[in-house]
């Protein structure tokens, strides 16, 4: 696997693939690689004839300065991590390649990028969809692969693909849980060991919300009892806990129709997200 680190060695490569006849994928990335963020790279080399995994901790989606600065940055593990997939290329980025000076233009989607993780994190979803935007055009990709992990970025991804023409198939790819069931993510280890064990109460209490609102449940009720269940599980506050219409994620009050649940809650100073389906009635 060879590492990249500008728009020029990496259009190099691209266009010498393209006169190849090869299909490119991209699995975009922050790094601090885990099982999640490798599920997208098997798949993604299993789909195309090329692969390009990013690793960019983009500035532009944080809008808090020391989240930003805590963020874990681990290259050569991630290469090493890499190294067995059979992806041809990972791409690192610097700041100036992504933002050189003068840089002014935002993506913005509107809809699906209102409430949830985008009301909690204002500009979130400017950043995500800017940088994805600039990923897919460097790398030429024909596809891309995110992880349901995180829904509503998935949603804004497929929106703006959508939207602004581009020729990239945007890919979701199921969440990867660790054995307890929490889902993983590169903040599950900021977690100290009792939080830890705490932690894997969220899927279970979306797990239960879920199963009672798709037999017919009343959808407050049981949103109210997985609050309650999390707060005394030792969750310290709920930024929310809705459920929404699928795939345009509108907020719903009866389980009518398809949609999941969406969770982000505060543990031990860590924001974790999760969501899972629920059936429509
Ligand atoms: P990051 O958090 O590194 O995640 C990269 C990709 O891995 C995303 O598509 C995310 O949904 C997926 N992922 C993370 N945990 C997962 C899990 N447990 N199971 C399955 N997939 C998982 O998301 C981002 O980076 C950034 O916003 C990015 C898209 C790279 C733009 O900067």
């Amino acid at each position: 696997m060879k590492i990249i680190r500008t728009k020029a060695e990496l259009r190099a490569l691209t266009q010498s693939w393209r006169r190849a006849g090869d299909s490119i994928g991209v699995v975009p990335t922050m790094g601090a690689l885990h099982a999640g963020h490798l599920s997208l790279v098997d798949r993604a080399c299993d789909e195309n004839d090329r692969v390009i995994v990013t690793l960019f901790v983009n500035p532009k989606q944080f809008n808090n300065p020391e989240d930003l600065a805590k963020y874990p940055r681990t290259e050569d593990s991630d290469a090493e991590k890499l190294t067995p997939y059979g992806a041809d290329v990972l791409y690192v980025p610097d700041g100036p390649q992504m933002y050189p000076d003068g840089f002014a233009t935002t993506i913005s989607v509107t809809g699906v990028s209102a409430g949830l993780c985008g009301g909690a994190r204002p500009g979130h979803f400017d950043g995500v969809a800017t940088v994805v935007t600039k990923l897919f055009l460097q790398c030429d990709a024909d596809r891309a692969y995110f992880g349901e992990k995180d829904y509503q970025q998935l949603q804004v991804v497929t929106r703006l693909a959508e939207d602004l023409d581009l020729k990239t198939e945007i890919v979701g790819c199921p969440t990867i849980r660790e054995e307890d069931g929490l889902a993983m993510s590169s903040r599950n280890l900021r977690l100290g060991p009792g939080p830890r064990e705490i932690a894997p109460v969220i899927a279970q209490v979306l797990d239960d919300a879920a199963r009672v609102i798709s037999r017919g449940g009343q959808v407050a009720q049981a949103l109210d009892n997985a609050r309650a269940a999390l707060l005394s599980a030792g969750f310290d506050t709920i930024d929310y806990l809705e459920l929404r219409s699928d795939p345009d994620l509108k907020l719903m009050t009866r389980a009518d129709r398809p949609g999941r649940l969406f969770l982000a809650a505060w543990l031990d100073g860590v924001r974790l997200i999760d969501n899972v389906p629920v059936a429509g009635l």
